[in-house]
């Protein structure tokens, strides 16, 4: 079994991490009832639809209505088509899998948290910069179930001016995060700088990624 982004997702081709999230999934897999997952900042389901596709129950969190329902967003390019996350959802026959919640992540939470949640860029978005790093990851981690899994692509500072934003963490910074009475880091590492131009910002450049993964150790441990 291999894991994989969606193919047809506008954010497709920028780094993520998730596919190395495969090894860790099976331990969900094998019970009676769907695993379950949050992916924060959905978009247009770079991460949901490999889910839903896989048997998985998704909640996906998303602000932004041209990529939940579809539609144009403008580049300097030219028009950018977007295919929207609930298009895709019926594209691959997976509606059923998925709740698509219009919130912002801060100001809301699941009724029950899930095996898996997932977050991909989102700490340093514009949005999310009014909250300290240990809150954003904070709430992220309130998400995860006794068991469950954390998973984040997270962006670490390469200048003065990104490292006064405090939302882009040194590795050892936000392994400071995760309590070790409550987490297991399973990986928490520094991918070096990748190149890349998005909308958002077109411009060319570089951003230095890093990718964590906690295991919430189970109420019983
Ligand atoms: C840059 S896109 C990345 C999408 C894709 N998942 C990826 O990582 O490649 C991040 C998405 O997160 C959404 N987002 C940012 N802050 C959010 C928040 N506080 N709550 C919910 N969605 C948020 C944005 O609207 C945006 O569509």
């Amino acid at each position: 079994m291999s894991l994989d982004v969606d193919p047809t997702s506008y954010w497709s081709p920028f780094y993520s991490h998730f596919p190395h999230l495969d090894r860790y999934l099976p331990r969900y897999e094998s019970g009676p009832d769907a695993p379950t997952a949050c992916v924060i900042g959905a978009s247009d389901g770079k991460f949901v639809t490999p889910l839903t596709t896989r048997g998985w129950q998704v909640i996906a969190i998303e602000l932004d209505p041209v990529f939940i329902d579809g539609g144009v967003v403008e580049l300097r390019t030219g028009p950018q088509p977007i295919t929207g996350l609930r298009p895709r959802l019926r594209e691959t026959a997976t509606e059923d899998r998925c709740r698509v919640v219009g919130e912002d992540y801060m100001l809301w939470r699941p009724e029950t948290p899930c095996d898996l949640v997932i977050s991909s860029g989102l700490w340093c978005m514009p949005q999310n910069r009014a909250y300290p790093l240990a809150e954003l990851v904070g709430r992220q981690q309130s998400y995860v179930a006794p068991g469950g899994l954390f998973f984040a692509d997270y962006l670490i500072a390469t200048n003065a001016e990104e490292r006064a934003l405090g939302v882009c963490p040194e590795p050892e910074e936000l392994a400071e995060l995760f309590d070790a009475a409550l987490w297991r880091v399973e990986l928490n590492t520094d991918l070096g700088l990748i190149g890349e131009s998005h909308l958002g910002w077109e411009d060319w450049h570089e951003h230095r990624y890093g990718a964590v993964i906690a295991t919430r150790l189970p109420d019983d441990a």
